[in-house]
């Protein structure tokens, strides 16, 4: 390089104020989302690309995936803030490069002075604005405990681990088109919302390019830096925590902070056509869902039926439909109540349980109350394999599409509204049209029900895909779906992600499609009697797909619905 050049490239790297290393693989300013990428080391793909670019960066330093993992929520906690969180909950599923399958449980749990009756009003109506917006809607959050439950699998210091996510926030970022529309689609909810102005609101409309700066959270960000998770549960950000509470009335207290603690799980495993499932266990539904329908299916020759033809979306139907009535009623914290896991995924039982199946006649969803449906995809995934074969999946949430919509003042960060996942009444649908029970409801310390399904297989005992979304109740049926697309029908992992999806979770009985879903499949699906409701979009599926041949292949995909990127090299 000529001194002139280099001269040039300190100037701008002064000038954009970004350190040297990250500036020469990641331009905060000019990006574009790459949908596939393929190549042999390892991939991250995540919902935002410049996260993607912060994992893969970490990767090339010498960390293993669970090191990307780590600086890719970090990262999405700055860049993609309608769901990458600090302030919410997640689970982490990891196969270790040993062989070893890790879960980490860093779900929000319900604060210690919340009770089940708490959004009743006295004539025991719900009111689920309590539960879904505002300070009174928040869980205890989990994603820092989880971050530092995660580090012993680490290999880098967590300082070069938060490092982009500090740089990020602090000397901005290029929104994007959606994120542009979201806050302005927003603006007055985060008015309303909040006790102090917030960084996503600005007097004149937002539009892709601008740049978002959040101080605040670079403050918080350097303090758990410093001080760990003492950084986040302790200290300055508990204090500005605990007041945003008061101001807000909100429960939340600092014994609930001190106490939270994220939590190793033993994983649900399983095998599906010769290949070894392993997904999230409770308090996640998700891995139990996947297990039921895949293992109601399995016999039922779906391979064989045409993709997307009336049958296979039929017999998909029926397992889902069994499988959501099961999770209303019997699934909750098993830490807080007895779950019948065992039964719920024994053989028998789910053969009894398809036993009624007719192909093409419809089946019929016992209810008292119908759910109504307010959609949102504000959960987010991230997939990762690394060099030496490490694979993450990470599902991380505020829940609704900006948790909660209130930032803890002078912390910078947005708060969950997960509290919405507990069943605030036996029989009344959350905010996803999910109905719950006595296990379900809330209890000081008890986590909420998830759907998140973070997913990885294995094919010969190695690596096969790494795979998850966003959804709320449609991400265990998406994770199906991928599944099928790619082990049934022998799809290529980008139409297994972006081929149109449907969903059906008991409650409402309806079949819910994608717009560009085919038009002669709804007809037959009618004429069975199914009602079929279309809709805009389901899920961001992240998948990885690693194929172990003479050179190893890795194809990462990032769904084409939404700003999703994947990277690798
Ligand atoms: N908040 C979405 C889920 O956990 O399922």
């Amino acid at each position: 390089m000529k001194f002139k050049d280099l001269v040039g490239l300190i100037t701008m790297v002064l000038y954009l104020n970004v350190s040297i290393v990250e500036a020469q693989k990641i331009d905060p300013f000019h990006y574009q989302p790459q949908k596939k990428v393929t190549c042999t080391q390892g991939a991250v793909a995540s919902a935002n690309t410049l996260a993607s670019k912060v994992g893969v960066s970490i990767l090339q330093k010498g960390g293993n995936a669970i090191d990307a993992a780590i600086a890719t929520q970090l990262a999405l906690a700055v860049v993609y803030p309608g769901a990458g969180n600090i302030g919410g909950g997640g689970f982490m599923l990891a196969h270790l490069k040993n062989g070893k399958n890790i879960s980490i449980d860093y779900r929000e749990t319900a604060p210690s002075h919340s009770n089940k009756d708490m959004y009743l009003d006295k004539e025991g109506n719900p009111r689920l604005n309590l539960s879904q917006d505002g300070h009174l809607a928040s869980g205890t959050p989990g994603s820092v405990a989880g971050i530092f439950a995660a580090m012993k699998y680490a290999l880098l210091p967590f300082k070069t681990l938060i490092q982009p996510a500090i740089e990020l926030a602090e000397k901005g970022f290029s929104i994007t088109a959606n994120q542009a529309d979201d806050f302005n689609e927003l603006k007055n909810e985060f008015i309303q919302l909040n006790t102090s102005p917030t960084v996503f609101v600005k007097t004149t409309p937002w539009k892709a390019g601008d740049t978002l700066i959040q101080k605040d959270l670079a403050n918080t960000l350097k303090r758990i830096r410093d001080k760990g998770a003492k950084g986040f549960y302790e200290g300055i950000t508990a204090k500005l925590i605990i007041a945003e509470m008061a101001k807000g009335k909100g429960i939340i207290t600092g014994d609930d902070l001190k106490k939270y603690s994220a939590k190793e799980r033993t994983p649900i495993e399983f095998d599906y056509q010769s290949h070894h499932i392993i997904s999230m266990p409770l308090p996640s539904s998700g891995g139990i869902i996947l297990q039921q329908v895949l293992k109601m299916i399995e016999h039922k020759n779906i391979g064989e039926m045409k993709f997307q033809s009336a049958a296979s979306v039929q017999l998909l139907t029926e397992a889902e439909r069994r499988a959501f009535a099961d999770r209303a009623q019997y699934l909750g914290d098993g830490d807080f109540v007895k779950v019948p896991v065992k039964t719920l995924i024994s053989e028998e039982y789910l053969k009894e349980r398809m036993k009624d199946y007719q192909p093409g006649i419809a089946g019929n969803s016992q209810s008292t109350k119908q759910g109504y449906i307010k959609e949102s995809d504000e959960t987010t995934h991230l997939s990762i394999i690394d060099a030496e074969g490490n694979a993450v999946a990470i599902t991380t949430t505020l829940n609704g599409s900006y948790g909660s919509r209130t930032v803890v003042s002078g912390a910078g960060f947005l708060l969950n509204n997960e509290m919405d996942d507990f069943s605030v009444k036996p029989g009344i649908p959350n905010m996803y049209g999910a109905v719950g029970a006595e296990a379900n409801a809330i209890f000081p310390g008890k986590r909420m029900l998830s759907s998140m399904t973070p997913t990885i297989v294995l094919k010969n005992n190695q690596p096969y895909l790494v795979v998850g979304t966003p959804g709320g109740t449609t991400i265990p049926t998406s994770i199906i779906q991928s599944l099928v697309n790619m082990i049934d029908f022998k799809m290529s992992p980008e139409d297994a992600v972006n081929l149109p999806k449907f969903h059906h979770q008991w409650l409402p009985d309806e079949i819910r499609v994608e717009k560009d879903f085919n038009p002669g499949t709804i007809q037959q699906l009618e004429a069975m009697g199914y009602k079929v409701v279309k809709k805009e979009s389901i899920g961001q599926v992240e998948l990885i797909e690693i194929n172990f041949g003479k050179t190893r292949k890795i194809t990462a995909i990032a769904d084409k619905r939404g700003d999703n990127g994947a990277e690798g090299y």
